[in-house]
């Protein structure tokens, strides 16, 4: 158990140098030199004496246990304070065993699947080292071509939310275990809104806008219990998040009632100069200490700065002390003065990875994440077929994605070797066709003629790993290089062909989605990709992933997602004709998939869809309930999507909001009743006057599976 201390009496004893150490985190590389942890930002020399670099708080991106022992050992030995530190890293979707990308992980619409992720991590992680987690990142996103659309859940308010709640759950479960670690949820504040989804960009949202929809899923992964917070490095209303009282003391501290350590991203404190709301480090420091950030990651304006602000006068030490306080707690919740190595075990930790149960855990999340989009009659393959796997994917071991510094490509088996496994050398066949990225054609007509001598011709195409994630933002968002015309080239044969997409991003595919007879979206999926496609390929699992990002029509058409506003002059099936309608004249205004969508091998029947009644008064509910049937040959999974429409508001209102879900498995044949109850809650928003509150008047409750496929019913709420 933690040796009982008294985070109080320890501050008394501090100075103030050393208590200003405690709120600078450095990278590994800063403590052995031949470090090779994870490097995630710019590594300048920081002006930063070797003195202060040993009073600093914690840890950044350390690379092993055998590392963290041997910085903690040296730091506690050369220590004045013997506080131990605090190591963090980004540990996102997996540790050494990769599981899909947190896009894909949300794409299966299973909360446990964020849960397994976390405790999984978690488990690899803490025995790593690892006590701090930078995940989950919560981040709305409404525009696929910024890279970090990779990490989130996607554009979904409600999903992000309940996804950062099982996520932060995964990682800390009640911390009282060595396998757990503590969360920071990020990037607070909307950094998913960036403008044109150019990375590091302005981000500038209307209040109601970040109330309404950016802010809810940090709220939701703080209630969850999360132990820290990290700002982002974007504006909100003109001031960048890591120098925003308004964000972190009104929003955080106030209004979320927000307890523990807010620590900024990498570099963003330093930025706040770059940004060009302070002149020099100085003025830096006294902005973001006083603005609210505790943890200044990877600059040094608060070590080589705020001693001397104290001294003038121009930061209270008040101030400094409730933020050293909330590291040294967060240390004492960690277990960490009583055990400065909690539960490091390299030995141990290389017995965990990819150990059978955490390959499982993996594939398993990896099948529920794939998502059938087009399927004319070409899947489930059958096992004695001649198959060409065509394609700069086909053979690749590039499946984890971004953010899997620890993971080992070395490890995985690609898709094709998956598919041989399966069915046998002699019936498969492969040629890569051109690089994921370039120009050069000249592999074409040798993968023309591969494809000629099989049945069927799976076309593995997609991204790099780095062409999504931090520092990925894409303008150009369809398929690189040329393999679109690899793709033409291959369909031109005319044969029963499968396009099987590797991506962290929703691609613009409108073309190829005509020609295309079957398309499978797999994102990025983790060490097991290769053989959860190829159950699904196969038939062995039925698909039952569902989209929650919208495919684009056209990069033109982004921001797309499906709860918009209705706008004054919507277009209908009765406006479709005329000009003077919110449209694109060249294309469609809807997305080429919806949110909510995918395909299964087997059909779902709705019907009876039912309210308990059509009026509510505030303490009444509403039980929607529609009955789902399984009318295929074979089972499946059913995502139930359920939607509700405020008609009439003191604010104009999105056409519909996803409110609940429900996955059910049926057999062929059967059928299930689902229901979802309608409270007064569900039915707030932020009205004229940015209040959190429910207006009487009539709403629409829509059942379906998806966005775009729904049955309504109309009540009232009294
Ligand atoms: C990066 C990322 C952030 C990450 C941090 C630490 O710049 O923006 O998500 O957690 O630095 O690696």
């Amino acid at each position: 158990m933690n040796k009982e201390v008294d985070i109080n009496e320890l501050l008394k004893e501090l100075s103030l140098s050393e208590k200003i150490g405690q709120l600078q985190q450095l990278a590994s590389q800063f403590y052995i030199k031949d470090s090779e942890g994870e490097l995630t930002g710019p590594l300048k020399d920081l002006g930063i004496s070797e003195e202060k670099i040993w009073v600093s708080g914690s840890v950044l991106g350390v690379k092993d246990a055998e590392e963290a022992r041997r910085i903690q050992d040296k730091y506690l030995d050369k220590s004045s304070t013997k506080i131990p530190l605090l190591f963090m890293a980004d540990i996102i979707h997996g540790y050494r065993t990769i599981f899909p990308i947190p896009l894909a992980i949300g794409c299966t619409w299973n909360l446990d699947n964020a849960v397994l992720c976390g405790q999984v991590s978690a488990k690899e992680a803490a025995l790593s080292g690892v006590h701090v987690t930078f995940s989950p990142m919560v981040d709305l996103v409404r525009d696929p071509r910024w890279g970090r659309v990779m990490e989130s859940t996607g554009e979904d308010t409600y999903l992000n939310s309940v996804f950062g709640k099982a996520f932060v759950e995964g990682y800390q479960g009640d911390l009282s275990s060595n396998y757990n670690i503590a969360s920071c949820v990020k990037h607070f504040a909307a950094y998913g809104a960036v403008e044109a989804g150019r990375e590091y960009n302005t981000v500038d949202l209307s209040d109601r806008q970040l109330k309404e929809y950016y802010l809810p899923s940090y709220k939701a992964s703080i209630d969850e219990g999360a132990k820290m917070v990290m700002t982002s490095f974007n504006t909100i209303h003109g001031v960048p998040a890591s120098g925003s009282k308004y964000l972190m003391q009104d929003i955080l501290r106030d209004n979320f009632q927000f307890d523990g350590v807010v620590i900024s991203d990498w570099g963003a404190v330093g930025e706040l100069q770059v940004h060009g709301v302070a002149a020099d480090d100085e003025e830096v420091a006294e902005k973001a200490i006083s603005a609210g950030v505790d943890v200044e990651m990877m600059t040094s304006c608060y070590i080589n700065n705020l001693e001397n602000l104290v001294k003038e006068g121009r930061v209270q030490e008040e101030l400094i002390d409730e933020a050293v306080l909330r590291i040294l707690q967060l240390k004492k919740d960690l277990g960490l003065f009583s055990d400065p190595y909690r539960g490091m075990d390299g030995d141990k930790a290389k017995q965990m990875f990819m150990c059978n149960e955490h390959k499982e855990a993996v594939r398993k999340v990896a099948r529920e994440s794939i998502v059938l989009l087009k399927n004319d009659n070409v899947l489930p393959l059958s096992k004695d077929k001649k198959i060409a796997v065509i394609g700069p994917k086909g053979d690749s071991t590039d499946l984890l994605g971004g953010w899997s510094w620890q993971g080992r490509k070395e490890k995985i088996t690609t898709l094709k070797e998956n598919l041989i496994n399966e069915i046998g050398n002699n019936l498969i066949s492969y040629a890569k066709g051109c690089d994921v990225n370039g120009h050069d054609e000249s592999g074409f007509e040798e993968a023309v003629n591969v494809a000629k001598e099989a049945d069927v011709v799976i076309l593995a195409l997609g991204e790099s790993s780095e062409m999504s994630g931090e520092g990925g933002s894409r303008a150009y968002i369809g398929l690189p290089g040329v393999q679109e015309r690899l793709a033409e080239e291959i369909l031109r044969l005319n044969k029963p062909t499968v396009v099987l997409l590797f991506s962290g991003r929703p691609l613009e595919i409108t073309n190829l989605s005509k020609k295309a007879p079957a398309i499978i979206e797999a994102w990025f999926p983790g060490t097991e990709g290769g053989s959860a496609i190829t159950e699904v390929l196969y038939g062995d699992f039925n698909p039952s992933g569902r989209l929650t990002t919208s495919f684009p029509y056209a990069t033109g058409q982004i921001p797309v997602y499906y709860n918009s506003y209705n706008t004054g002059r919507p277009k209908t099936a009765n406006t479709a004709e005329t000009r003077y309608v919110s449209q694109f004249i060249d294309i469609p205004n809807e997305p080429l998939y919806p949110f909510g969508y995918g395909l299964s091998y087997t059909q779902f029947q709705y019907k009876d869809f039912t309210l308990s009644s059509d009026k509510m008064t505030k303490d009444d509910k509403i039980t929607a309930s529609v009955t789902v049937k399984n009318i295929g040959d074979r089972k499946g999974t059913e995502t139930v999507q359920f939607y509700i429409r405020d008609l009439v508001g003191s604010t104009v209102r999105p056409v519909k909001e996803l409110k609940g879900f429900k996955r059910i498995e049926l057999e062929p044949q059967e059928e299930s009743k689902v229901e979802f109850v309608i409270t007064e809650e569900m039915l707030r928003y932020y009205n004229i006057d940015c209040e959190l509150v429910s207006e009487p008047g009539d709403f629409h409750a829509m059942v379906g599976c998806n966005s775009a496929d729904t049955y309504t019913k109309k009540f009232t709420l009294l």
